[in-house]
Formats: structure tokens, C-alpha cells, sequence
């Protein structure tokens, strides 16, 4: 079977077999039933890339429902694993909540979110989280984690690495604000609504500029297949940072609270001449150099052999290693 429509980067890899799961009971049975199988899990699909066929059964989380809740002052949704995260994005900001508007357009499932902590515009799914309902696949208990077992961090978290395979996402649970709590430190965010009373702006607002500054500079992966940044942004020391700065001083960089550095990934690409370029069928955005789109029928091979070339680019011109985003398989 091909996992074409299961993957946003839209790669025609095949798997023997693709089972959806609707319900926990139905991926107990599921999990009953491969258990000798090491099988794939995929949400939406949209932070994976298959670099080749696989002999792996593929299990895809279907599970629904939001629903909003409040204890005293404090509010919170609960969203199913399956869900489209940016459904659940638009169902808090018309319901009048703050907490995740700045994560808009981020293509994906709710259950994918904390894995790679999804963050976008000064705001990490992290930053929210509470808890997450999970099912643990050697037991099949059900079992709550909180937002400090996960050891978040840029782009990571445990179920990354330990937990990988072990815990299936069966729900999360977010902390919105019906009072305002906007987050304006992106430079793009911030200058647009600079003659604005921060007090007096709704989640709304931010949520269409988000939008609209994504739709700009973002593909759909809809219309041309992409799995978002394709490269972490990569953390420096300050003294590499300074031998790169040395010889490109407009280069863009943020300070780490540790002292590190991060550089945009994107910048270094841009700078490279990558922005626009490609080989074959896959090739780095018009409009943003750090996201890889696919044009017509990429293979895996295309897309290793391409972030290969990128790497020792990159490396040749700045010493500095770029490490994929999306999970290779
Ligand atoms: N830049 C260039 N040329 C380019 C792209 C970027 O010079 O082709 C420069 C920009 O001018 C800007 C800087 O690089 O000064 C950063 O660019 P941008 O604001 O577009 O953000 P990014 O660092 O490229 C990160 C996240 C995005 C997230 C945005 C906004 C990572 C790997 N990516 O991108 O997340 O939406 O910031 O917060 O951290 C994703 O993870 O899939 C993703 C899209």
C-alpha cells in the first residue's frame, strides 16, 4: 500500500500494511494483533519522511474530540490524538481563549505536537501543556504524564529518544486564558501591532496575522508537499559564533539562556544561494530557504541524497552542522 497520503512530503513509499485507529479499544486490538511487528505510528504525517519502502505495518491515530473545561479561574482542552492541530488552534481562538494562537497553520496532528514540541512565533506547545493521557504498549495501561516528565526542549522531547514506541498519545491537555495573554517578541508581530494597546487585543487578531505572515513565506503542503523546516536551527558555541560572525556580520542570531548560540538555519541556506535551488524533484522554497518542497515525484533516495548535499555545504561554508527536523524512516 502507499503511503503517499500519509506523509505531507507526499513520498510513495509502500508498507505491507496501514490500519487506522478509531477508538482505544481498536488499537488495543491493533496492538494485540502486531505484536511481533515493529510497527509505525502517524498523525498527520506531516513530520516524516520515508526514505524508503518499509516492511513496517503503519498504524494511523484517528482518535477524536476537544472539549473545554475550567476549575476555578483556570481553563483548559482536552484534545484527542488525532485531531488536526490547527482545528484545535482555530476552535480555542473562536471560542475567544488565548494560549495557542501564535502556533497557528502548523500542519500536523494533536498527538504529533509534543513530540517534537511544535513552537512557532515565541510560543512552544511546552509552554502550555499540562498533561498528556497516554497507552503504554507493552501493557496496554492507560497512563497520565505530566508537562516535567517530558523534558522538553527545542524541537525534542523524550518521546524522541526513551519513549519512542513505547507510549502511544492518546490525548493532551492545554492551559488557555480567557484574560489577554499575548506573546509579541517576534520581530514581525511585534512592529505590526506597535500603535496598539496590547490590553485591548483579541487572540484573534494575533491568530490573523499569524496566518497571514505563514501563508506569505510558508507553503501549503496541500498544494506543494513539505514537511515545514526542514533543519533545526543549530545551537553554537559563542566562540564559533564569533569566527562565523567575523566573516559574515549581518548573519541572524539569537542568545541561548546559556550562553550558546542559535542560528536561522534558514539564513545560512539563503546565504549559501539554496534559496529557490534544487536537484531534481526536490529543492529548497522561493520564499523560505529552510523549507524542503517536493515537485512533482520525489523518492527517498532524491530527498537523502539532497539533505546530504545541504549538510556539506553548510559545513564547507560555516562549519556548522545542520541536523534534520522531520524523522527520517
Ligand atoms: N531567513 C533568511 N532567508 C530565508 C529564511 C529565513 O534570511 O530563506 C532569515 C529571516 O529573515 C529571519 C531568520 O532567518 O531573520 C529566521 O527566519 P523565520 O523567522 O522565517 O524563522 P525560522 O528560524 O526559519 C523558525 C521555526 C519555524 C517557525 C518560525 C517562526 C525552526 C526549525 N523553525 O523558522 O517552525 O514557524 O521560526 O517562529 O525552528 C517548523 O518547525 O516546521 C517551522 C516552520
Amino acid at each position: 500500500q502507499s503511503l503517499k497520503s500519509y506523509n505531507t512530503f507526499a513520498i510513495d513509499a509502500k508498507t505491507p500494511e496501514i490500519h487506522e485507529f478509531a477508538s482505544v479499544e481498536a488499537l488495543k486490538k491493533l496492538i494485540v494483533l502486531l505484536r511481533e511487528k515493529d510497527f509505525i505510528l502517524l498523525g498527520g504525517g506531516s513530520n516524516t519522511i520515508f526514505t524508503a519502502d518499509t516492511e513496517r505495518p503503519v498504524i494511523v491515530n484517528k482518535l477524536s474530540g476537544v472539549h473545554f473545561f475550567s476549575e476555578g479561574e483556570r481553563h483548559f482542552v482536552s484534545a484527542a490524538g488525532g485531531e488536526s492541530w490547527q482545528k484545535l488552534v482555530s476552535d480555542t481562538v473562536s471560542n475567544g481563549f488565548f494560549g495557542i494562537e501564535n502556533l497557528a497553520l502548523i500542519p500536523g496532528s494533536v498527538g504529533a505536537a509534543p513530540v517534537q514540541n511544535i513552537g512557532a512565533y515565541g510560543v512552544e506547545i511546552k509552554d502550555r501543556l499540562i498533561e498528556i493521557k497516554v497507552l503504554d504498549v507493552d501493557s496496554l495501561a492507560i497512563k497520565t504524564i505530566t508537562n516535567q516528565e517530558c523534558r522538553f526542549s527545542y524541537r525534542d522531547s523524550r518521546f524522541k529518544h526513551d519513549w519512542k514506541n513505547r507510549y502511544i498519545i492518546l490525548e493532551i491537555t492545554l492551559e488557555l486564558f480567557k484574560e489577554n495573554h499575548c506573546v509579541l517578541n517576534y520581530p514581525g508581530l511585534k512592529d505590526y501591532f506597535l500603535d496598539r494597546d496590547q490590553n485591548t487585543l483579541a487572540s484573534k487578531e494575533i491568530y490573523d496575522r499569524i496566518c497571514f505572515i505563514r501563508q506569505s513565506k510558508l507553503p501549503d503542503p496541500s498544494l506543494l508537499p513539505n514537511a515545514g523546516s526542514f533543519f533545526k536551527n543549530p545551537i553554537v558555541s559563542e566562540s564559533q559564533f564569533a569566527a562565523i560572525q567575523k566573516e559574515f556580520d549581518d548573519i541572524v542570531w539569537y542568545p541561548m539562556p546559556d550562553g550558546q548560540i542559535k542560528l536561522a538555519a534558514g539564513w545560512l541556506l539563503d546565504r549559501a544561494g539554496w534559496k529557490g535551488r534544487g536537484i531534481g524533484p526536490v529543492g529548497m522554497h522561493e520564499k523560505q530557504a529552510l523549507v524542503m518542497v517536493n515537485f512533482g515525484d520525489a523518492s527517498g533516495e532524491d530527498v537523502v541524497a539532497f539533505t546530504h548535499r545541504l549538510q556539506d555545504d553548510i559545513r564547507d561554508k560555516f562549519g556548522v552542522e545542520l541536523e534534520p527536523e522531520p524523522v527520517f524512516i
